[in-house]
């Protein structure tokens, strides 16, 4: 493990912290929309690992949910979302993720997405494996979605997308042993690298919702495209798999665009 990725680590770590500690606390929400909320948890989290990342490398940016002014990177930054299932954290569902990237010339080179509430804490840099915990990582061998557990996750603009969000729905849940809704996009792709899902779509995501998890995928072995199969840019509906069933689900996909 470099130095960079054990320091990024013990921030990250930290963060999880502030998250447990706030666990026990009441929750004061406000909203940033009709259905997306905002602790002071969020921004605390956030403050947090901004002083961190800044002090690491002075020369990189730093691209966070809660202060972001762009949703595509400008130059080589930190990417993070400090509380990736803001909703699970409010309704004290502990499905709940520090997110963490490091973006340099136009590719992640470091993810780290925490759980702190489920003790797991997963992590790579590009060439290096994945890992949770320690233990390395690798996508599921399972290679027919008819044996593939899949998860997805639905924008907070939920209403203007309603219809293409059913219709692939309709199309996918036929096709699967079952689908999962868990509430937090970083983790979800966290759980294709572990070999526990085979595959995760959703669209609407932001890079803080992504960037960290999609290396963690790709380093686990798996595959990271857009829905129609193309290499993924930030804005594109994201699909990630254990690449054994990517083709199937991108035929899945594409027929309901
Ligand atoms: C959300 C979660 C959720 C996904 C949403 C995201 P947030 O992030 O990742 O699973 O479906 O699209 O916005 O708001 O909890 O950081
Ligand atoms: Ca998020
Ligand atoms: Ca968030």
């Amino acid at each position: 493990m470099s130095p960079l990725l054990d320091a990024a680590l013990a921030a990250a770590r930290a963060a999880g912290e502030i998250i447990r500690e706030h666990w026990q606390q009441p929750r004061a929400v406000q909203h940033k929309g009709r259905i997306d909320l905002i602790t002071k948890t969020d921004a605390a989290v956030e403050a947090h690992l901004r002083e961190c990342l800044d002090a690491l490398l002075p020369d990189v940016g730093f691209m966070g949910e809660e202060s972001a002014h762009s949703l595509i990177p400008e130059g080589d930054c930190w990417i993070v979302d400090p509380l990736d299932g803001t909703t699970n954290f409010v309704h004290g569902i502990p499905f709940a993720a520090v997110s963490i990237a490091l973006w340099q010339e136009g590719t992640t080179r470091l993810g780290i997405v925490n759980i702190p509430m489920l003790d797991e804490c997963f992590y790579a840099e590009r060439g290096q494996g994945a890992y949770c915990n320690g233990r390395s990582l690798q996508v599921s061998n399972i290679v027919r979605c008819e044996q593939s557990l899949v998860a997805t996750g639905f924008p907070y603009d939920v209403d203007a997308q309603k219809d293409r969000i059913l219709r692939w729905l309709g199309a996918v849940l036929p096709q699967c042993q079952g689908v999962r809704r868990c509430g937090a996009a970083s983790a979800d792709l966290a759980y294709v690298a572990a070999g526990r899902y085979e595959a995760f779509y959703e669209t609407g995501l932001k890079p803080w919702d992504m960037a960290a998890g999609w290396l963690l995928v790709e380093e686990a072995g798996g595959r990271v495209t857009n829905i129609l199969g193309e290499p993924l840019r930030f804005g594109d509906a994201i699909l990630a798999s254990n690449g054994h069933v990517h083709q199937e689900m991108v035929d899945l996909l594409k027929a309901f665009l």
